[in-house]
């Protein structure tokens, strides 16, 4: 027998009924509520305590820092799986056997040129363009040059089609836009590269030169991608599911993401910690200075890289990173004075009342700037890897939700503006 929800209004009792996840979450079905109740709806500002959909894909227990995709522990995933095993197995459910992940590594690889007329569009941005605000316009565009994608439901081989070459574009596209940025050539992908290692190429080559990505940046990369995949309904997830709700296409929706990741308090956070350490650093590195200005209300400022929404313990994804940020920076032999001062705040916010009381924790975000720097990604292409990493995601849940046929999202209000009135002349005013 499933739990029933009762509510009290107007002298009335209404029973809700409560839905039960497979790790046990419940929710209680407000479905029929307006309906049911004459026109109440329920409120909750940026969606604190709203679900807006039942998801298979990503499960995360923000109290014990739990993250799994597809059950899978991100753990495991990140030491013993390849980005595309886990972009498949977010996207199509189940890990690919060795003839699936074949089939698709061929179908990416094939798909990562780009068309030769979207090259112009680079060149009419200027230098300091941001290349989140190329991206996003990038990305949109695809669809113009494959209108077979303008049709989420069209047949499964063209929907599988659409999927795969944004998968293997977008690397291009980031790097094309570093080079526009540098008036550097730009760089083909090469065929024989895997899909990280193709994009430092694309990224670090040049024409005359006979670049080799490192390995240990190829892991290292590899692994800061899978820990960015997918994250349940987050600000920019959540973005990609409206849009795509309205059945616009799959590279419109995803642009609506990249817009929505692009922001300092979501993916735009990785820049803005490394500009945070930058300042401090700058400032002196006086800890306590800074750490008092992020306490203080009257002060706009906020440790970056700190807080969730969701964790409220640890975030698995910071943990695993600052290992990766250990080994990377040890094996690249950097040794970065902005690694210290993070490890340095890190310890003061942990022991400061202000951020125990409120669970402020290091995110996914804290270290990763700190590796993308080591290994040469400049700050202003930090959210664009986050992007990269969490494309498979994105695609899954607008996936899923195309599949599940669910209704075009359209919340309500509660109106508090002035109450009807009639028009005055502009004469009379
Ligand atoms: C990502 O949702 C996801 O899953 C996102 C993400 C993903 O993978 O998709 O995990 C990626 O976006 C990680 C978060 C990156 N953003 C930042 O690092 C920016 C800094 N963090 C904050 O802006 C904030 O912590 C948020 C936005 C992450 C969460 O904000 P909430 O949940 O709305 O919490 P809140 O703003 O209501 O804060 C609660 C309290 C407040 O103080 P009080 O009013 O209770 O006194 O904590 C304080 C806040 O002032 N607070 C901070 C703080 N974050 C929250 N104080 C100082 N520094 C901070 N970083």
């Amino acid at each position: 027998m499933s739990e029933i929800a009762k509510i009290e209004l107007g002298g009335k009792t209404y029973e809700l009924p409560v839905v039960e996840g497979t790790e046990q979450e419940k929710g209680i079905d407000i479905g029929k509520f307006r309906g049911a109740t004459g026109g109440y709806i329920t409120l909750d500002s940026g969606f604190k305590n709203t679900g807006s959909c039942q998801s298979a894909i990503t499960y995360l227990d923000g109290e014990n820092g739990i993250l799994r995709y597809r059950g899978y522990p991100i753990e495991q995933l990140a030491d013993k799986a390849s980005f595309l095993e886990v972009s498949f197995l977010l996207i199509y459910g189940e890990l690919p056997t060795q003839a699936e992940l074949a089939s698709f590594q061929e179908s990416i690889t094939n798909h990562t040129l780009v068309h030769e007329d979207m090259k112009q569009f680079f060149e009419a941005y200027p230098a300091k363009a941001h290349p989140m605000g190329i991206m996003a316009s990038m990305v949109c565009s695809l669809s113009t040059f494959y209108p077979e994608s303008l049709d989420p439901n069209r047949t499964p081989e063209a929907k599988d089609l659409t999927i795969q070459r944004l998968i293997a574009k977008l690397p291009t596209l980031a790097a094309w836009s570093y080079k526009n940025a540098m008036r550097h050539p730009l760089m083909y992908p090469k065929n024989d590269l895997d899909y990280g290692a193709n994009f430092l190429y694309m990224m670090f080559g040049m024409p005359t030169g006979d670049y080799e990505p490192d390995p240990v940046v190829v892991s290292a990369l590899n692994k800061l991608l899978i820990l960015h995949a997918d994250h349940e309904q987050n600000c920019s997830t959540s973005t990609v599911r409206i849009v795509g709700s309205s059945h616009a296409n799959l590279y419109a929706s995803i642009s609506a993401g990249i817009s929505a990741l692009w922001g300092p308090l979501h993916g735009g956070a990785n820049q803005a910690v490394i500009e945070m350490l930058e300042t401090i650093h700058n400032d002196g590195g006086d800890l306590d200075k800074w750490v008092a200005k992020a306490k203080d209300k009257e002060d706009p400022f906020r440790l970056m890289g700190f807080g969730h929404r969701v964790y409220k313990n640890f975030d698995p994804r910071a943990t695993i990173i600052k290992k990766a940020c250990d080994e990377v920076l040890e094996k690249l032999g950097v040794d970065d004075p902005l690694l210290d001062i993070a490890k340095k705040l890190e310890q003061v916010a942990l022991e400061d009342e202000y951020f125990k009381a409120r669970n402020l924790y290091p995110n996914v975000d804290f270290y990763s700037g700190i590796i993308y720097k080591a290994i040469g990604i400049p700050t202003e292409m930090f959210t664009v890897m986050f992007a990269i990493g969490r494309l498979p995601g994105w695609i899954a849940q607008w996936k899923e939700m195309i599949e599940n046929g669910e209704p075009i999202g359209r919340p309500r209000q509660i109106y508090t503006g002035a109450n009807e009135r009639d028009y005055v002349d502009v004469a009379n005013r």
